[in-house]
C-alpha cells in the first residue's frame, strides 16, 4: 500500500475512533523516572524492599499499569470540563535507553491500549516516552487513539519561564548572554529559535559539533542574536540564563560550570542539573521548567509530585487539546514547527493555562529565597573582582 494511502486511511481510522463516544477524554502515559521515588507512589512495599536495580530489571516483565482517573479540569474560556486517565509504562530513563527500541515501542503501544480501553480521545506521552525513536510517530502509527508529545507546549512554557526568572533577576534579556544545553534536541532546537530572536549573545550546547554547526547555519539568517556553539560544558560560565533540554540519564551541569547570579532553568526528565548546584550555590536560581496552573476544581488522584492543580506543560498540551475538541495526532517527531508551539500557545491561554510559580528540585521559591540569591551573587560578584 502506498504510504499515503495509508497514512489517510490511519487518519480516518483516528476520527472514527472520536465519533459517537460522548464523554471528551484524555489519557496521558507518564513512567518511573527516579526509580524507588515514583514507585513508592504507586506501590508503597515494592518501592520500599526493592532496590533502584532491581526495579530496572522487574520493570520489563511489568504490564502497563492503570494509575488514576483525572477530573475537575473546565476551561476558563468555554466551561467545558472534560476528564483523563494517568496510565503508567513501566519502564525507567535507564530501561528505555538500554532494551531494543522496538521493545520500548511495544510497552509504550500496550499502554496505549490500555488508554484505548479506557475510552481515551486522545493520547500524551509523558517524559521519556516521548523521547524514544522516532518521538512517538511509530507508536502513533500503531495506535487508534490520537497521539501528542507535549513537546509544543513545553517549548513555549520553558522559554516563558526563562524571561520570568530573568525580570525576577533583573537581567535584561534582550542584553543578555543565554545558553541552550541540548540545543539539537526536538525541545531544544525550537526553544533555541525562540530565544534567537531576542537574546544578545546565544550559546548552542550539545554533543554534536556538526549538528550543532547545521543549526546555528540555519539560524543565522534570522537571528537577533550572536550564534555562537559549543560541544563543551565549561562556555556557560558565561551564561546569564541557561535553558537545558538534554535527554542524558545522568546530570550533565554541575555547580563549577555556573557564573553567580545566572539561572538555569531545567526542563529535562531525569533532570539535567545536579542536585550538587542547589547544595552548594546559593548564588544561582534553579528552576524546574515545564509546571503551568491547570484551569478548573483538578483532582489528578495521583501525586505525581507536583502541588495540587499544577501539571506539567507536556500533560497541559494533552488536556489543552481535549479541550479544543482537536482530536488528532498533534505534536509528534523530532522536528517541532513554532507554528504548532504558537498555536497550543494560544489554544492553552484561552482555556486557562498559566505559568506557574517557580520551583526548584521540586520546593517552591519563594520571593525571599529569590532576593537571597540576587545579594549572595552580588557578594560573590564582588569577591571575583577584588580576586582578580
Ligand atoms: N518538563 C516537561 O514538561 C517535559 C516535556 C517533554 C519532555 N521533557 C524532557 O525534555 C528532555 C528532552 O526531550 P527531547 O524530546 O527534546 O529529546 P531529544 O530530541 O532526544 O533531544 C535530546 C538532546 O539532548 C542531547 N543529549 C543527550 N544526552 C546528552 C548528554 N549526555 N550530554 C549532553 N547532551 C545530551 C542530545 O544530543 P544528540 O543530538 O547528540 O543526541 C539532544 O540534543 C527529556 O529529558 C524529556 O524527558 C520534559
Amino acid at each position: 500500500m502506498p504510504a499515503c494511502t495509508r497514512d489517510s486511511t490511519r487518519a480516518q481510522a483516528k476520527r472514527a475512533w472520536n465519533l459517537g463516544n460522548g464523554l471528551d477524554t484524555f489519557a496521558f502515559i507518564i513512567h518511573p523516572i527516579d526509580a524507588k521515588r515514583d514507585v513508592s507512589r504507586k506501590f508503597p512495599f515494592l518501592g520500599r524492599v526493592l532496590s533502584e536495580r532491581q526495579i530496572d530489571f522487574f520493570s520489563t516483565f511489568f504490564p502497563p499499569v492503570y494509575i488514576s482517573e483525572i477530573e475537575g479540569i473546565t476551561s476558563q474560556a468555554t466551561g467545558k470540563e472534560i476528564k483523563g486517565w494517568f496510565i503508567a509504562c513501566p519502564y525507567t530513563p535507564r530501561r528505555m535507553m538500554e532494551l531494543p527500541e522496538r521493545t520500548v515501542y511495544r510497552k509504550i503501544i500496550q499502554t496505549g491500549r490500555l488508554a484505548e480501553k479506557l475510552g481515551a480521545q486522545i493520547l500524551g506521552l509523558g517524559a521519556f516516552t516521548s523521547v524514544v525513536g522516532d518521538a512517538g510517530i511509530t507508536i502513533a502509527n500503531a495506535l487508534d487513539v490520537p497521539v501528542t508529545t507535549g513537546d509544543s507546549y513545553t517549548v513555549m512554557v520553558a522559554v516563558d519561564a526563562l524571561r520570568e526568572a530573568a525580570r525576577v533577576m533583573d537581567i535584561p534579556f534582550k542584553r543578555s548572554t543565554v545558553a541552550v544545553v541540548g540545543a539539537t534536541g526536538a525541545i531544544g532546537q525550537v526553544c533555541t529559535e525562540l530565544l534567537a530572536d531576542e537574546a544578545e549573545r546565544l550559546y548552542l550546547i550539545g554533543r554534536s559539533q556538526e549538528k550543532l554547526e547545521g543549526l546555528r547555519d540555519r539560524l543565522r539568517v534570522h537571528a537577533r542574536s550572536e550564534l555562537i556553539v559549543s560541544a563543551k560544558m565549561d562556555v556557560l560560565e558565561s551564561a546569564q540564563l541557561i535553558l537545558t533540554v538534554t535527554s542524558a540519564i545522568h546530570d550533565v551541569i554541575r555547580p563549577e560550570f555556573l557564573q553567580p547570579g545566572s539561572v538555569v532553568c531545567d526542563v529535562a526528565r531525569p533532570r539535567d542539573v545536579s542536585a550538587m548546584v542547589a547544595a552548594v550555590r546559593d548564588d544561582i536560581l534553579v528552576i524546574d521548567g515545564g509546571m503551568v496552573d491547570v484551569p478548573g476544581p483538578v483532582d489528578f488522584h495521583f501525586n505525581f509530585g507536583f502541588p495540587p492543580g499544577k501539571a506539567y506543560a507536556c500533560m497541559a498540551e494533552t488536556i489543552a487539546l481535549a479541550l479544543e475538541g482537536r482530536f488528532e495526532d498533534y505534536t509528534l517527531g523530532k522536528h517541532l514547527t513554532r507554528e504548532r508551539v504558537e498555536e497550543v500557545d494560544a489554544m492553552a491561554k484561552k482555556h486557562g493555562f498559566r505559568l506557574s510559580g517557580f520551583r526548584s528540585f521540586e520546593r517552591e521559591v519563594t520571593e525571599q529565597q529569590i532576593e537571597t540569591v540576587r545579594r549572595n551573587a552580588k557578594n560573590a560578584r564582588t569577591l571575583r573582582a577584588v580576586r582578580q
